[in-house]
This record gives C-alpha cells, sequence and structure tokens, in this order.
C-alpha cells in the first residue's frame, strides 16, 4: 500500500516508492529504495523535495493519526467544509464551479484538439471566477480542492486562477491586473493540452525522456497563448515562467531572482499551494498548515517576499481554510 508523506516524515526502514517534485505534479523520476541512514534523509530533506510516496506493504510506516484515518478523505473533507463554511458559500462556490465547466472544458479541448486557444471561453470563466472570488474566494478554493479523474485538470485551473485573483487584490492590485492575473491562472498549464496522448494516458511512471517532454508544457503553452494577439504580458509570463525557482534551479529557462517576471513568481505559489491541498482518490491531501509549512520550508523555491505576503494575507487573514 503507497502513503503519500511529507519528507520530513521519513525514517530508516521505510521503502521510498516515487519522489514527488512541484506539488506533486511530478514523479516517476527516481528508481524506489529503502531508506538505509539518516545521511538519505537529510540528503532528500536538503533537496528540492517537499513530498514523497512510500510503500508500507515493503517497508515502515508512519505513526497513524487516529482521528484522520478513521474516517475517508471524502467524509473527512464535507465535514471540513460544513465546518469553514455556510451552506450559503457552499451553494455559491458549486455554482461558480458549473457556470465556468463549460467554458473551461471548452478552453481545455480546444488546445488539446485544435491546439488554439478559445480566449473567449477563457475570459467569461474568469469573469464569472473574479465575481465569485468578491463573495467568497475561500469556498470557492475549497470546494475545488476534491477532484474526481476527469476533474483534475478543470479543477485545478479554476482553483488557481482563483488563488491568483485572491490574491493580486490582497496585494492591492486593481481589477485590470487581477483579471490578468485569474487569466493566466486559469490557463498556465494549458500546454499540457499539447502533449502525446500515450503521456496524458499514461497510468505508470514516466520515463526519463517522457518527463522531459511534460517539462516542455510552459514553453508549450506560452506559445498556444501567443496565438491570440491581445493576450497581455502577465499571462504569457504565468503560462512561460510558473515553474522557475527564485534560486534559477526551474525551468524552462532556470532564470533567478527578480529576472522571473512578477506574475510568474505569483502563479509558481498559487500553483504549488493548490495542488498539495488538492486531494485525489489515491492522495491525502496536505492540511493548510501543512503545505505552508512545506512551503515555508523549500529552500530557495519561491520569492520569500511573496510567500510571506500569501501567508499573512490568504492564510493567517483567514482567507483561505
Ligand atoms: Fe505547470
Amino acid at each position: 500500500m503507497r502513503k503519500r508523506i511529507r519528507v520530513n516524515q521519513l525514517r530508516v526502514g521505510m521503502y521510498v516508492a516515487d519522489i514527488e517534485l512541484n506539488g506533486g505534479r511530478e514523479s516517476g523520476q527516481f528508481a524506489p529504495f529503502l531508506i538505509a541512514s539518516d545521511k538519505q534523509v537529510k540528503k532528500l530533506m536538503a533537496g528540492h523535495v517537499m513530498t514523497v510516496v512510500i510503500d508500507i506493504a515493503k517497508g515502515a510506516d508512519v505513526e497513524l493519526d487516529r482521528s484522520a484515518s478513521e474516517l475517508n478523505h471524502r467524509t473527512a473533507f464535507e465535514i471540513q467544509l460544513k465546518t469553514a463554511f455556510s451552506a450559503l458559500d457552499l451553494k455559491e462556490a458549486r455554482q461558480c464551479i458549473e457556470d465556468t465547466k463549460p467554458h473551461i472544458r471548452h478552453v481545455l479541448s480546444d488546445a488539446r484538439i485544435k491546439a488554439s486557444f478559445a480566449s473567449d471561453a477563457a475570459d467569461s470563466a474568469v469573469e464569472r471566477i473574479m465575481t465569485a472570488t468578491f463573495s467568497n474566494a475561500g469556498a470557492l478554493v475549497a470546494v475545488a480542492k476534491l477532484k474526481e479523474k476527469d476533474e483534475v485538470t478543470f479543477l485545478h485551473s479554476l482553483a488557481v486562477s482563483a488563488l491568483m485573483i485572491s490574491f493580486g487584490r490582497s496585494l492591492g492590485h486593481g481589477e485590470t491586473d487581477v483579471r490578468q492575473f485569474g487569466l493566466g491562472g486559469l490557463v498556465h498549464d494549458l500546454g499540457k493540452m499539447t502533449l502525446p496522448d500515450e503521456i496524458l494516458t499514461k497510468t505508470g511512471k514516466l520515463t526519463h525522456d517522457e518527463m522531459d517532454l511534460v517539462r516542455t508544457h510552459p514553453q508549450r503553452g506560452y506559445e498556444l497563448v501567443s496565438q491570440v494577439p491581445q493576450v497581455s504580458r502577465p499571462v504569457l509570463d504565468i503560462c512561460r515562467y510558473h515553474h522557475e525557482r527564485y534560486d534559477g534551479s526551474g525551468y524552462p529557462d532556470r532564470i533567478a531572482g527578480r529576472r522571473i517576471p512578477y506574475a510568474g513568481r505569483l502563479a509558481a505559489i498559487c500553483d504549488v499551494y493548490e495542488a498539495l491541498t488538492t486531494i485525489r482518490p489515491y492522495k491525502r491531501a496536505f492540511s493548510q498548515a501543512e503545505a505552508i509549512n512545506m512551503m515555508m520550508n523549500s529552500p530557495g523555491h519561491f520569492d520569500s517576499k511573496l510567500l510571506s505576503a500569501f501567508v499573512s494575507r490568504m492564510v493567517i487573514s483567514g482567507t483561505l481554510h
């Protein structure tokens, strides 16, 4: 049985089945191994790894959290939602998801089938998300956490858009800028839609070459979205630079610090936060505190000033739950 854990939960005797990068979107690059020494644990903790998958049939388990293990993820999730938000907030968030679904699906399928960017549909979705995030951004982001298999791309796009809009507003940006951040968040991974079928549908581990191909998605997205002349610079920057790291160890261009465009640095934070807190059938979600803890302890990954702003304005402020 495989279990997703934080890297600082690793102990000698655990069997590491997979090492995850970028909030778990990149995996399958490393051969499984048994942790034989503390040195191996320290090496992993010193790197850019935030989460790993262990196989408890082949090695040691983490200490079980009884309350969490007694509830299945979905039930626990529903209880958490009802505790944090009013019935009206949840209803409105779910309505926003229903309203934007046809537009976002249109954007995704045009990229996939026609290699083109349906900018009108994307604009419609962003307008709707901007309205919904005015009343309760936290509820929208929270409802979108639970993703069934065919909803992962759609709901991740929507949630990153909502986070970008809300974070942008919290930083004092006007609605014109915020709209661009929201659009960038919505289409940040659109380049993935142009990857070959065998990679998009592969259920097993990706090979090294396949992973290299996946890492072309920022450039692919940038080129795809550039087809529409009126698309603004921040939207292009978000597509192209959302996987760059502040210390220059990201991709595709390995640029560092403020050479990474501002909108790209915002998107890196919202994208990883959303990925870490996502609930999928085979992966438990990390709590907000765990996700923030991992991001704050991921040296060189993010713009630390922007990350601090995200924590104070989005988390401590109570916007996100
Ligand atoms: Fe991406």
